[in-house]
This record gives C-alpha cells, sequence and structure tokens, in this order.
C-alpha cells in the first residue's frame, strides 16, 4: 500500500507519537492546569512542552503565543471573526482553501460579523500570485492580508516574505495559512514577518488530528482580537469574565492533551531531523513525481512544474477518465491511496482551469520514497495507456 495523501493528513505519524499518546493515556490522564496534583501538572507540562515546540518551529520567542485549537480551520476562524471589525478590507489570493475563503465570504456578506470588504487577487494559471498584484489591491482600509503558504491542490508556495514587507510597509496585518507547510518549508514568523500564522498539527507536524492553533505575533493589538468561546480556562477562577492573557484569553475549555502529547512528539522528530532535511526529501519526490508524470502521455500536470516552487503536493489529470475514476482505479488496482476532485479549493481549481471536475492528487510526504514514487508513476502509465 502507498500512501500519497498526506495533503489531506499525514501518515504514517513519526516514531514515538503513537508512544507519546499511549504514555498520556496510560499514565498520566490528568487535565492540564487544572488541577494542582502531580498528574495535572504533568500534563500541563506535556502542553507547555508542545507549546515551546511549535514556537521553536517558527523561531518564535514567545511560547505563550501559540494557541492550540482544534485544527487550521478553528484557528482562521478566530483571527478572522475574532479582528475583523465592519468596514475593514480584506486581500486574499484566488488560490485559497475554503477554511479562508469561507469565513471571509461570510464576513463580506455581513454574516457572523462584518460586513467586511474583500479583495480576491487572481493568481496565474500555474497557481503563483505576484506581489506587485497583491500591492496594488491594498486600499487605505486594508486591515489584513491573507494567504496560503502553499496551495493545497498543486502545491505552489505564494510570496509570503514579500507579502510580510507589504503588510508592513502599508500597516496591515499579514495572516499565513501555513496548514500545507508547518514541518515540510521553513517558516521563520520574524523574518518572513507574519503576523497571524495558522497551523494543523496532523499534516506535516506529525500529530494526530483534532490539534492545530494560531500564532499570534507581537504587531497584533490583542485588545481587538475577540475569543471565539468562552469559559473555564483554569486561570483566574475567581473572575466571571474571560482572562485577558495569553493563551488562556483564547482557550476556553479542556484541552486536546492527549493529542498535544502526539504533537509534541511529531514536533520532537521534525526538529531532530531538520525542517531543511524533511524540505530537501520531499524536492526530490515532487521533482520525480513531476517529470514522470508530465513525461507520460495523456497525462496534464498543473501548477508551476518546479520542485523548488512547491510543496511535494501535485495535481494532474488523464485525459479522457473523470479523477475519481483514476482515484477509484489506483485503490483498487494497485493500493495507492490520493484524493480526486476539489480538495476543498474551488477558487484554485477556477484558476487552474480545472473545475468543475477537479484533479487527482499525489501527495507524498516525510516517509515516502524514491521506489514508491516510481511505483505511483508505473501504475498512471498502466492506466494512461489503457485509457
Ligand atoms: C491550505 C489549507 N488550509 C486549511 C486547511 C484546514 O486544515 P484543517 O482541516 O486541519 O482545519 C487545509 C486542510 O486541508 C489546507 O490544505
Amino acid at each position: 500500500m502507498i500512501y500519497l495523501d498526506n495533503a489531506a493528513t499525514s501518515w504514517p505519524k513519526p516514531p514515538g507519537v503513537v508512544e507519546a499518546m499511549t504514555r498520556f493515556m496510560e499514565q498520566v490522564g490528568a487535565n492540564p492546569g487544572r488541577s494542582g496534583h502531580r498528574l495535572s501538572v504533568e500534563a500541563g507540562r506535556i502542553v507547555y512542552e508542545a507549546r515551546e515546540l511549535v514556537a521553536a518551529l517558527l523561531h518564535l520567542s514567545d511560547p505563550l503565543r501559540v494557541v492550540f485549537g482544534a485544527n487550521a480551520t478553528e484557528a482562521l476562524n478566530l483571527a478572522f471573526r475574532g479582528y475583523l471589525r465592519p468596514g475593514d478590507h480584506v486581500v486574499t489570493s484566488s488560490m485559497e482553501h475554503n477554511s479562508v475563503m469561507r469565513p471571509l465570504r461570510a464576513l463580506a456578506a455581513g454574516q457572523q460579523g462584518g460586513p467586511i470588504d474583500l479583495t480576491v487577487v487572481p493568481c496565474s494559471p500555474q497557481g503563483f500570485l505576484r506581489p506587485e498584484d497583491l500591492e496594488a489591491a491594498l486600499r487605505s482600509n486594508t486591515s489584513m492580508i491573507a494567504l496560503s503558504h502553499a496551495s493545497n491542490v498543486c502545491g505552489s508556495l505564494l510570496p509570503v516574505r514579500e507579502a510580510g514587507a507589504v503588510a508592513r510597509r502599508h500597516g496591515c496585518l499579514l495572516l499565513v495559512d501555513a496548514a500545507q507547510t508547518a514541518g515540510v518549508y521553513p517558516i521563520d514568523m520574524e523574518a518572513d514577518r507574519i503576523d497571524l500564522l495558522a497551523f494543523t498539527g496532523h499534516k506535516g507536524l506529525g500529530g494526530p488530528t483534532g490539534t492545530g492553533g494560531l500564532v499570534i505575533g507581537e504587531r497584533v493589538a490583542l485588545e481587538r482580537l475577540a475569543p471565539l468561546k468562552r469559559g473555564g480556562t483554569g486561570s483566574r477562577s475567581e473572575l466571571e469574565e474571560q482572562p485577558g492573557f495569553l493563551p488562556d484569553v483564547f482557550e476556553s475549555g479542556t484541552a486536546n492533551a492527549v493529542g498535544l502529547a502526539g504533537l509534541a512528539a511529531g514536533l520532537r522528530w521534525i526538529l531532530d531531523r531538520g525542517v531543511g532535511a524533511i524540505r530537501q526529501h520531499e524536492v526530490a519526490l515532487a521533482s520525480q513525481l513531476i517529470t514522470g508524470l508530465d513525461e507520460t502521455e495523456a497525462v496534464t500536470v498543473f501548477g508551476g512544474k518546479d520542485a523548488a516552487r512547491q510543496t511535494a503536493t501535485v495535481s494532474f489529470n488523464l485525459s479522457g477518465l473523470e479523477p475519481s475514476e483514476v482515484g477509484l482505479r489506483l485503490d483498487d488496482e494497485y493500493e495507492i491511496m490520493c484524493r480526486v476532485g476539489l480538495h476543498c479549493a474551488p477558487a484554485a481549481h477556477r484558476t487552474l482551469g480545472t473545475s468543475p471536475g477537479g484533479t487527482v492528487r499525489f501527495a507524498p510526504g516525510a516517509f515516502n520514497t524514491m521506489a514508491q514514487v516510481d511505483e505511483a508513476l508505473q501504475a498512471v502509465r498502466e492506466i494512461a495507456r489503457q485509457a
């Protein structure tokens, strides 16, 4: 079996992840940050360690600026619904996932806050955004630029560092959706001038589902960012109002401590191995995949077809076959797991010209080998020959 669906969720998980979760359930088990007994203290230590590891990965000096939540989607909703006010203008790209697009569209329609003004800057048919087009879209009332770091459809990297410079010049915030890059591509919140970063724990970070969060940079006015939910935090229990300090203000309710124990183990593995080494491996996989697919008759590869300018996620189609049919045959006949269709990113598919049918998406990860990529290419060649 070959798993090529790491853009949806990574699998297998790094060594140590399952063990850390099992250890938590068998030996710790308590509620972090609530009680004073040793098990609760140990649970709190594990959660704090996960915070420190996220901060280390992103070159962030203050781990308390890492706010944990269920996934990237929740983090993005917190950032958008918590920060944006009626009359704010937001600039985003046409390569966004629906977890960026849907909350912004709802705010633009005056639902759950807003109405905001929204500009979606068109990207090239290869899925790239020109920084000058981004800057040209800014207005005097622009309060946020919101960009995916990389497309979940074709892997194209968006110009986050340039966007950071644009945001500083215009006095607005840069939010980055790092769901596809955290753990597999170097990120430096300071150097990249990222103000808000949404991450998910279950993809490149090697953690379990149900983990993720929002990293809040120092330029974000905390008093302006309203929590999505309020409730028990284990701190300032004498108050009937939400405490105002990080991370508690945004972390009401019992944390997914067992998940965060797993996430911490995933992060330790990534930091030990090095994001640079993981990136190098994924560039090699992507390069082999792009070349092999591109050489196959009847196959169209989407995106920039340059491994250096994208993640390892590669989208393609086979002429005369629906993506769903290709996916089914890959699963049934070759035991190759991939994802087909629109990948929760309809605007990206319109940009790439692959709407409404979508594409077949191969997304190798840190544990895939070049031999597996070769096998997948062989399978595509056979299916193409029979088409
Ligand atoms: C670019 C991008 N943003 C956001 C998300 C949402 O992540 P999650 O489902 O973990 O909330 C995904 C997940 O597929 C994604 O690919």
